[in-house]
C-alpha cells in the first residue's frame, strides 16, 4: 500500500521515455510545430531478459579482486537470515508468555519472574531481529555502493572510448540519463531485494515450517497458499496497472520537455507572440498526466483492496479453524495469538510487494540500458600491439586517402599531400569541401576507407590513439568550453601547468588583457558550454589552451574566424611564433591569413584542385587566384 507519485516537471527515476531531439537543438521550429514529440529509441534501449540483467549485476556485487567485499556479501546474507529467524521466534515466545499468564502451555505454574523473563525474551528477540536487519544493511552498503561506483565508472570510461560517430548519433542528455537511471536502478533493485524480497522469502519458508511443526500441515499449507495467492494477485494487478505508471512517466517527461523547450526558446516565443500556443501545448501534456495519475491512484486502491480481502480471508480462515481447537483444549490461547501474529508478520512486508515488484522491474530495465551501453563496441579500436607514436620532426602525410562518414557518400577523394617537418600547410576551399574532415581524420576519429595517414612514417592505425592525440593540438572551428573558470579551461591543455604558464599562454593568445579587465579575472566562470564568452573570446581561450598543450603538430581550423581584423592580425603574429618550428595545418576562409604558408592546397568537393605557395598559385591564375581577387575586392 505504498506508492510513489511524481508531479509533472520533476522527472521520476523510473520515467521511461527519452527527451526528444528538438529540446536539445532548441530551434525555432519546435515552437511552431504542433505534433507530439517523437521518442527515438537508441540502440541500447532494447529490452532483453531481465534475469540475465540481474546476473550481470551480480558480477559487480561479487568482485573478483576484492575478497573482503565478497565476505561482506556472504555475511549480509547470513545477517538477513538471522534477522528473520529471530523475528520468527517472537510470536512463539509471546504465545508462551500468554499461556503462562493463563496457567497453561509449557509453564502452567510459572512464577511472575519467569513470565517477566519470557516477556523480556520476547523484547530481546525483537531487538535482535532488528539489530540483524540493521547489520545486514550496514554490511551490504559497502558491497552495493562499491558495485554502483564500479558500474558507473566503467560506463563513463566506456562512453569516452566510443567513437565520435556514436556520440554524434546520440543525445548526450540521453546518455547521462542512462547512467543516472542505471545506477539509481541498481540502488532500487538492491534495496528492494535485500530489505524486502529476500527477507520476505526467508520469512515465508520459516513461518510455514514453524506452523507445520507446531500446528500441523493444514495451517502451513493454508498460510503458504494465501501468501502465494497474494503474491500472484499483486504481481498480476501490478503488471496490469503498470501502463498507468508508464503513461504518467511519459506524460511527465513530455510536459518537462515541452516546458524546457519552450523556455529555451523564450525569445522565439516572444518574437511570434506565441505564449498561448505554448501554454496549450504544455497543457496538453499536463492533461495526459492528470488522467494517468487519476487512473494510477484508482487502480492502486483496487490493488490494495484486493490485497486486504486476501489477508482478511486468510486470517479469518485460519483463526476460524483454530477456534474449535482452542475451545476443545487442543490448542492454547497462546497458540491462537501466535497464529495471528505470524500471519500479520508475514503480510506486513508483503504490503510493499506491488511497489517492490514495480520498482525492481523498472530498475532492471534501467540497468539493462546501462549494461547495453557497455556492450557497444568501439568503432575505432587500437590495434593489438599498438605502440605510442614516436614523433621526430613530425612529417605528416596523407597518402591517397578516400573517406566518407557514411557508405553512400564519399567526402574525401584520393587526398594526397605531405607536410614536411616544421612546415605549414594551408587548406582552403568552399564550405563543405572537407577541410574539417581532414582534421577529424588526423585525430583518427574515423578510419580511412583507403590509403593511409602517416606521422613520421607511422600509420595512424599502428599507434595508440591516446599517444596520437597527445601529439596533436587543435583549435577547432567551434570551441565549446567546460562550465568552469577561464583558468580551468586554459589549463585543460595541460592540467599540471603552473599559473605562470597559463598566463603566458593567455598572453600569446591575446586574451590576457581581456581577462584582467574582468572583475573576477581568471576565476570568471564561462557558463554552460562557455556561452558567457563571445565567440572570439572563446576562440582565444581555445588557442591559449592549445599553446599550453605544446603539441608537435598543430591544427588551426578557422582559428581566428570569429575575430575582428585588428585582433586577428595581432594573434596571427603569436600563431606564427607558436607554429614556427612545428608542423602546422591551417584551415582558413580569409586567404590573407595564409599567404605565408609554405604550401597551400585548394580543396573542392574533397579533391585537391590546386597546390602551391601563394605567389605561385596567383600566377597560375586558377581557382585560388580567383578566390584571392574576389576577397581583395570585397575587403576594399
Ligand atoms: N558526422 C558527419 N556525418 C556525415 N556527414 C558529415 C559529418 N560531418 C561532416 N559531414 C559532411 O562532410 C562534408 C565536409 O564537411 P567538413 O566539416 O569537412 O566541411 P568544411 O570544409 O570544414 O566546411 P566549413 O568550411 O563549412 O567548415 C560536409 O558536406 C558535411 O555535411
Ligand atoms: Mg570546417
Amino acid at each position: 500500500m505504498t506508492d510513489t507519485t511524481s508531479t509533472p516537471g520533476q522527472t521520476n527515476a523510473s520515467a521511461s521515455s527519452a527527451v526528444p531531439k528538438n529540446s536539445q537543438t532548441g530551434t525555432a521550429k519546435s515552437g511552431q510545430s504542433g505534433g507530439s514529440p517523437e521518442t527515438p529509441k537508441a540502440s541500447y534501449e532494447r529490452d532483453g531478459n531481465q534475469l540475465i540483467t540481474a546476473l550481470k549485476l551480480l558480477r559487480y556485487l561479487w568482485p573478483a579482486q576484492r575478497p573482503r567485499l565478497r565476505l561482506l556479501f556472504v555475511l549480509t546474507g547470513l545477517a538477513i537470515l538471522m534477522g528473520q529467524l529471530f523475528l520468527a521466534v517472537t510470536p512463539l515466545v509471546f504465545a508462551t508468555a500468554v499461556d503462562s499468564v493463563g496457567g497453561e502451555g509449557w509453564f502452567p505454574s510459572a512464577s511472575i519472574a519467569l513470565i517477566i523473563g519470557l516477556v523480556t525474551a520476547f523484547g530481546l528477540a525483537r531487538l535482535l531481529s532488528q539489530a540483524s536487519q540493521e547489520l545486514s544493511s550496514a554490511l551490504f552498503i559497502f558491497v552495493g555502493q562499491n558495485g554502483i561506483r564500479t558500474v558507473a565508472l566503467e560506463t563513463f570510461r566506456h562512453l569516452h572510448q566510443l567513437s565520435l560517430r556514436f556520440h554524434l548519433d546520440r543525445q548526450t542528455g540521453g546518455l547521462s540519463r542512462a547512467i543516472e537511471r542505471g545506477t539509481k536502478g541498481i540502488e532500487f533493485v538492491l534495496r528492494m531485494m535485500t530489505f524486502n524480497l529476500i527477507p520476505t522469502t526467508f520469512a515465508i519458508f520459516i513461518v510455514s515450517a514453524i506452523l507445520l511443526l507446531n500446528f500441523g500441515a493444514i495451517y502451513a499449507i493454508i498460510t503458504f497458499v494465501t501468501v502465494v495467492g497474494y503474491i500472484i494477485y499483486t504481481i498480476a494487478v501490478t503488471e496490469w496497472r503498470l501502463k498507468y505508471r508508464r503513461m504518467m512517466n511519459e506524460t511527465d517527461s513530455e510536459a518537462t520537455t515541452k516546458a524546457v523547450d519552450s523556455l529555451l526558446n523564450y525569445e522565439t516565443v516572444k518574437y511570434f507572440s506565441n505564449e498561448d500556443h505554448e501554454a496549450v501545448r504544455y497543457d496538453g501534456a499536463l492533461k495526459g498526466y492528470e488522467s494517468a495519475a487519476v487512473n494510477s491512484q484508482l487502480s492502486l486502491s483496487l490493488l490494495n483492496l484486493g490485497q486486504g480481502v486476501i489477508i482478511a480471508g486468510g486470517l479469518v480462515l485460519l483463526l476460524g479453524m483454530a477456534v474449535p481447537q482452542v475451545v476443545s483444549g487442543e490448542m492454547t490461547v497462546g497458540d491462537f495469538v501466535a497464529i495471528q501474529a505470524y500471519l500479520i508478520q508475514l503480510y506486513l512486508p508483503l504490503n510493499f510487494l506491488g511497489f517492490a515488484y514495480r520498482e525492481i522491474k523498472q530498475g532492471l530495465v534501467d540497468m539493462e540500458y546501462m549494461f547495453n551501453l557497455l556492450e557497444v563496441e568501439r568503432e575505432v579500436p587500437d590495434r593489438e600491439g599498438a605502440v605510442p607514436v614516436m614523433v621526430d620532426g613530425a612529417q605528416l602525410a596523407f597518402r591517397t586517402v578516400d573517406f566518407g562518414y557514411n557508405d553512400d557518400r564519399q567526402i574525401l577523394h584520393q587526398l594526397d599531400f605531405t607536410v614536411e617537418p616544421g612546415k605549414t600547410l594551408a587548406i582552403v576551399g568552399p564550405s563543405g569541401s572537407g577541410k574539417s574532415t581532414i582534421g577529424r581524420m588526423l585525430f583518427r576519429f574515423y578510419d580511412v576507407w583507403a590509403g593511409g595517414i602517416e606521422i613520421d612514417g607511422q600509420d595512424l592505425r599502428d599507434v595508440t590513439q591516446s599517444s596520437l592525440r597527445g601529439a596533436i593540438g587543435i583549435v577547432p572551428q567551434d570551441t565549446v568550453l567546460f562550465n568552469d573558470t577561464i583558468a580551468y579551461n586554459i589549463a585543460y591543455g595541460r592540467p599540471n601547468a603552473s599559473q605562470e604558464e597559463v598566463i603566458k599562454a593567455a598572453e600569446l593568445a591575446q586574451i590576457h588583457q581581456f581577462i584582467m579587465e574582468l572583475p573576477e579575472g581568471y576565476d570568471t566562470r564561462v557558463g554552460e558550454r562557455g556561452l558567457k564568452l563571445s565567440g572570439g573570446e572563446r576562440q582565444r581561450v581555445s588557442i591559449a589552451r592549445t599553446i599550453l598543450k605544446d603539441p608537435a603538430i598543430l591544427l588551426f581550423d578557422e582559428a581566428t574566424s570569429a575575430l575582428d581584423t585588428d585582433t586577428e592580425s595581432a594573434i596571427q603574429a603569436s600563431l606564427a611564433a607558436v607554429s614556427r618550428d612545428r608542423t602546422t595545418l591551417v584551415i582558413a576562409h580569409r586567404l590573407s591569413t595564409v599567404v605565408d604558408a609554405d604550401e597551400i592546397i585548394v580543396l573542392d568537393k574533397g579533391k585537391i584542385v590546386e597546390k602551391g605557395a601563394h605567389h605561385a598559385l596567383l600566377e597560375r591564375n586558377g581557382v585560388y587566384a580567383h578566390m584571392w581577387h574576389s576577397q581583395q575586392e570585397a575587403d576594399e
